[in-house]
């Protein structure tokens, strides 16, 4: 099996470390577009498998896609990351353009790809793919709710003082600082509620640590964050590398899917070998409904900006 990562920057980067370390592909390459600096990435993982034991194959090339012929799954992180201060959504002018390059070059040469974009804003560039590309939809997934879910358990088991893999919740909606909708009515300790733990306010603190769980980290980092991105990145590429049909929220197309249609919104999906297998109905309570919906017309604000640019 063989992954392209697009971008070897610090996400892509990560992602290709922890891919390479769960051991479950023979070949990662990493592509970049600055001269043989995913080529030092490379050789600078390479030189920690003795010391983490894995056998991935893991190369460097510069803007070369030749080099990324017959990928299985594609993960694109190009395009520039956000500044302290900086909405996702402001990224969208550069890194459009960007992505619709990366896309049809890919395409190009693994006609049979799995895509799974990361690069912000993250639903509008999951929507622009699939504009300016004729895979089917299951082959294209925008990687956000995945992160945003990591972030509410670790908030959660922060609060409960317990480890975040006692923890299960899910984040669905836009990947944006406003339009996530951390779900702390299904959201558990062990199978029972966290509702029976924790006070309303602290779960309401804990929804908004969550949604701006990115920004909060820029401002610490001054760039975005990228060890829990690449790692969520690398749990969906092992879902469906592995055939695990693993839950996710995944930005997907959605047509009559809660109510939406003709957009790429944070819901939950299982992960297989063909990508998305499946789209999962949740039972929303009204507020998270009505959360989800407002979250949506966010979203279409933004992808209408693709048109006034021209893309679609
Ligand atoms: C984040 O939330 C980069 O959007 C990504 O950290």
């Amino acid at each position: 099996m063989k992954i392209t990562i697009v971008g070897a920057g610090s996400v892509g980067a990560s992602c290709a470390e922890y891919i390479a370390i769960k051991n479950f592909v023979s070949e990662v390459v990493l592509l970049d577009i600055k001269e043989n600096y995913a080529e030092g990435k490379a050789m600078d993982l390479m030189q920690t498998a003795s010391l983490n034991n894995f056998d991935t194959k893991i190369y460097g090339c510069t803007n070369n896609y030749s080099k990324t012929a017959d990928s299985h799954v594609a993960v694109i992180t190009s395009g520039v990351p956000r500044k302290p201060g900086m909405k996702r959504e402001e990224l969208i002018e550069i890194n459009a353009g960007i992505v619709n390059n990366v896309v049809n070059n890919l395409i190009a040469h693994s006609p049979n790809v799995i895509i799974i974009i990361v690069s912000n804003p993250m639903d509008t560039m999951t929507y622009l793919t699939h504009k300016v590309t004729s895979i089917p939809s299951n082959r294209i997934i925008g990687m956000g709710g995945a992160l945003d879910s990591a972030r509410f358990k670790y908030r959660l088991s922060e609060a409960l003082c317990c480890p975040a893999s006692d923890v299960s919740g899910i984040v669905i909606g836009g990947h944006s600082d406003k339009g996530m909708v951390p779900l702390t009515s299904l959201a558990t300790r062990n199978g029972i509620s966290v509702n029976e733990y924790l006070s309303n306010e602290t779960l309401e603190n804990i929804t908004h640590q969550t949604k701006v769980g990115g920004a909060t980290l820029t401002s610490m980092l001054g760039t975005s964050a990228w060890y829990a991105p690449g790692a969520a990145v690398s749990a969906l590429v092992q879902s469906i590398v592995c055939d695990q049909h693993k839950m996710f929220p995944c930005s997907v197309m959605l047509n009559g899917e809660y109510d939406l249609h003709d957009l790429t919104i944070g819901v939950p999906v299982i992960l297989g070998k063909n990508g998305v297998e499946k789209i999962v109905e949740l039972n929303l309570n009204s507020d998270e409904k009505e959360s989800l919906m407002k979250s949506a017309e966010g979203v279409k604000k933004t992808n209408s900006i693709l048109v006034e640019m021209g893309l679609i």
